[in-house]
C-alpha cells in the first residue's frame, strides 16, 4: 500500500531519491518520476508495464524553463504555451540532450507540459530536475482520475500519491506539434481543437495510427476496461442484449433507463454537459468495470467540443485486440 496524503516535502523527498510518486494533475493523475535520472525513468517503464517505444512527457513548473530541455520553440507553439499553459496541453518540441534518450524512445522530439494543480506546480517548482509523467495506470487500462484509483492499481509498487483531490478535466492533455510549417493535433485531450484553432489558426488533427509509435498513445485499444465494451445506440443494445439473456450495464450521455437497476447504470452528464461528462467518464468506466456484470454497454457524446476527445476514448475502449 502507498501512504496516501498532501505532503509535497515527503513527495520531494521520494523523487529526490530516485523513487516514483503518484501525483495529480487537472487531466489525470500521473506516475513521477524524475525525468533526468535514466533509472528512475526506467522504473516507470516497469512500474506501468509499458513498453519502452512509447516515449514519456516532461512536467515542468513554468514556461521559462522550458528553455533547459528544448533546443527551438516555434513562434505558432509559444503563442499555444503562452495561452494555455498551466493547463491541459503538451507540446512536442526538438529536445536538449539532457533528456535522456529513454523519455523520448530515442525521437528527436520531446513531450512538454506545465500541469495546472496547485500541488503539482508548488512540487514543480521546488524541484531541480522535471518530472516524467505517463498516466498512474497500468498500460492500456483506464487513466485514474483520483487518488484512491492510483492507490487500487499502482498502490503496491509507488511509496507514495499526492492526494489533489478528483481531477478537474478528467481527460487526457491534448499533444500538439508542428510538421513542416502545419500546426497538427497528435491525441484529442482536454483542451478543445476549437480553442487551439482560436490562437493558431486551422489545424491538422492526426490522432489515428493504430500501432505506429511515431504518435503513441494512438495504439488502438487503449483507455479499456476488461469487460466487453460496446458501443451504440443504447435501446438498440440493450433489448438485444436482453433477448440474447446478458448481465450487462450501461454508460449514457445523460439518458437513465427507468426499467434497470439504479447500481447497473451511470449517466455521466444529466445536463448534458460535455465538461462533466469529461470529468466523470474514466470513473465510470471503472466502476462499471467492477460492476458484476459481463458487458458495458456505451454511446457516443456529440462529436462537438470535448465530445471528439471523449468519443476517442469510448471508441479506443471498445476495440479489442
Ligand atoms: O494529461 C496528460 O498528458 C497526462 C498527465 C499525467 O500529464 N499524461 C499522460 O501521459 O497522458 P501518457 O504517457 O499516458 O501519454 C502520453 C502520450 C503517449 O501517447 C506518448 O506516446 C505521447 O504522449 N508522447 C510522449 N512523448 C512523445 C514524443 N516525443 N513524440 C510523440 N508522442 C509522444
Ligand atoms: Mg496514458
Amino acid at each position: 500500500m502507498a501512504l496516501i496524503g498532501t505532503d509535497i516535502d515527503l513527495a520531494q523527498s521520494f523523487l529526490k531519491n530516485g523513487q516514483l510518486v503518484g501525483i495529480p494533475t487537472e487531466t489525470v493523475y500521473g506516475l513521477a518520476g524524475n525525468a533526468l535520472n535514466p533509472e528512475s525513468v526506467a522504473l516507470i517503464f516497469e512500474t506501468k508495464n509499458r513498453p519502452t517505444f512509447d516515449p514519456l512527457i516532461l512536467h515542468t513548473s513554468s514556461f521559462e524553463r522550458v528553455g533547459e530541455f528544448v533546443s527551438d520553440f516555434p513562434e505558432e507553439l509559444k503563442q499555444l504555451a503562452k495561452k494555455f499553459w498551466p493547463g491541459p496541453l503538451t507540446l512536442l518540441l526538438p529536445r536538449k540532450p539532457i533528456v535522456p534518450d529513454l523519455v523520448t524512445s530515442g525521437l528527436n522530439r520531446v513531450a512538454v507540459r506545465v500541469p495546472n494543480h496547485p500541488l503539482t506546480l508548488t512540487l514543480l517548482e521546488q524541484l531541480e530536475f522535471p518530472l516524467a509523467a505517463p498516466s498512474a495506470n497500468p498500460f492500456g487500462y483506464i487513466s485514474p482520475t483520483q487518488a484512491a484509483h492510483v492507490e487500487a492499481q499502482l498502490g503496491e509498487k509507488i511509496p507514495y500519491i499526492l492526494d489533489g483531490g478528483p481531477c478537474a478535466v478528467g481527460l487526457e492533455s491534448t499533444i500538439v506539434g508542428m510538421e513542416d510549417e502545419e500546426i497538427v493535433i497528435y491525441r484529442l485531450g482536454g483542451l478543445e481543437i476549437g480553442e487551439i484553432e482560436d490562437v493558431v489558426g486551422p489545424v491538422k488533427v492526426k490522432d489515428h495510427s493504430s500501432s505506429n509509435p511515431a504518435a503513441p498513445g494512438q495504439l488502438d485499444s487503449h483507455y479499456a476496461p476488461r469487460k466487453p465494451f460496446l458501443l451504440g445506440d443504447l435501446k438498440t443494445l440493450i433489448a438485444k442484449k436482453q433477448a440474447e439473456g446478458f448481465d450487462f450495464a450501461v454508460l449514457s450521455f445523460s439518458d437513465a433507463f427507468v426499467q434497470m437497476p439504479q447500481e447497473k447504470q451511470i449517466a455521466l452528464s444529466p445536463s448534458r454537459d460535455l465538461h462533466e461528462a469529461a470529468q466523470n467518464l474514466f470513473s465510470a468506466m471503472r466502476k462499471l468495470d467492477e460492476t458484476p456484470v459481463q458487458v458495458i454497454l456505451a454511446e457516443l457524446m456529440p462529436e462537438t467540443g470535448l465530445g471528439r476527445a471523449i468519443n476517442d476514448r469510448l471508441r479506443r475502449a471498445a476495440v479489442k485486440g
